[in-house]
């Protein structure tokens, strides 16, 4: 079993056994009641965790320590638009699986708009808490664009069920950022499948990485008074700083085996690590964030860890040392002939 902990044991021996127990205890588990309920515990301020400020552009946040993580998944979807586009597709249809509060299906929307083209998006999520901050945010770029024509969507769906639409309906398939790794480890050979199964051009993932620092989930380890992470039971049990409790399901997988289960489906067209030191070497806001910023040389070392990493990130000995594994298929690589020649017709 390997663990995790952080925190002061000492003091917090009571409610440290509380969670080992809610653990051991938690049966039979309906994994994503607890993960819906954890998420929607926090509210938005996962999403102010997650995102900072970086809503609209994650390449232009300076301030968020994962603005980097993002901006490789960013390029790497504006790069599948562009692709489209100039195949000359004009109403983009995207699907965002574990949208939570619905950052990714906004910034496409904004994308799309830009290019002029028309979007018909989807985010579906577990935790309707966030749903509904995702429904908030998507109302609130709208007035942005005055030509309007984005029909967005969030629904409640579970991943680890049948997605309800036809083969290849959504030319983009997203599912970002530790959505895979709260699935049981049973489950998630079907989700993967269902993920390719809906999409045409390109499915687009991350995956917390199996050698990648330890992280809180649905809020920021400054926030977490009390950690504990079972890999061999696949759980995550934090306590808060408030005092509360939360046990989620988490299970974190290796590139190669991520690689077998999407190339069943897609033909991987990329495969890395993404955020191998920069998130590391970021400044705490909350300490000496301002300082560290002003250090002479401050920038010169923050673009030598990305070229760093863009030389280390695909290969094996580096891929699951990163904060997440990216991987991009093409599910139409692997689509039969009459399959194919459907979904070019859309
Ligand atoms: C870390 S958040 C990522 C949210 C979003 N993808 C992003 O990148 O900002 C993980 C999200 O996955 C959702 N989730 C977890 N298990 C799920 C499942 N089985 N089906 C659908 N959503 C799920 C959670 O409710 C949460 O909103």
């Amino acid at each position: 079993m390997r663990l995790r902990k952080q925190g002061p044991s000492a003091s917090m021996a009571t409610a440290y056994h509380r969670v080992t127990r809610s653990i051991r205890h938690t049966a039979p588990y309906r994994s994503s009641n607890d993960v819906a309920g954890a998420y929607d515990y926090v509210g938005d301020d996962y999403g102010r965790y997650a995102d900072g400020d970086g809503l609209d552009n994650p390449s232009a946040s300076t301030i968020n320590r994962f603005a980097h993580a993002d901006s490789i998944v960013w390029a790497t979807i504006c790069k599948a638009i562009n692709e489209l586009r100039d195949d000359g597709v004009t109403t983009l249809r995207v699907l965002d699986a574990g949208c939570g509060p619905g950052t990714w299906l906004a910034r496409v929307v904004c994308q799309a708009h830009c290019l002029g083209l028309c979007i018909e998006a989807v985010g579906f999520d577990v935790a309707p808490g966030q749903l509904e901050i995702a429904r908030k945010n998507a109302a609130r770029i709208r007035p942005r664009h005055p030509r309007d024509t984005s029909k967005i969507k969030f629904l409640r769906h579970d991943l680890g069920e049948p997605l309800p639409w036809t083969d290849g309906h959504f030319h983009l398939v997203l599912c970002n950022y530790v959505v895979l790794n709260h699935l049981p480890k049973s489950v998630l050979p079907r989700a993967i499948r269902e993920l390719c199964r809906v999409g045409s051009f390109r499915v687009v993932a991350t995956v917390r990485a199996l050698a990648g620092p330890p992280t809180g989930c649905i809020i920021g380890l400054d926030q977490v008074r009390d950690y504990r992470e079972d890999c061999n039971r696949g759980k995550l049990a934090l306590v808060l700083k408030d005092g509360t409790e939360h046990v989620v399901t988490f299970n974190l997988y290796g590139a190669t085996s991520l690689k077998a289960l999407f190339a069943s489906h897609a033909a991987i067209v990329d495969l890395r690590a993404i955020d191998l030191f920069v998130s590391r070497f970021a400044p705490d806001a909350n300490w000496t964030g301002n300082l560290v910023n002003a250090l002479p040389g401050r920038q010169d070392v923050v673009q030598k860890l990305k070229e760093i990493e863009e030389t280390l990130c695909r290969l094996p000995g580096w891929i699951d040392h990163g904060t997440h594994v990216l991987i991009v298929a093409d599910p139409n690589a692997k689509a039969t002939p009459s399959q194919r020649s459907d979904r070019s017709r859309r």
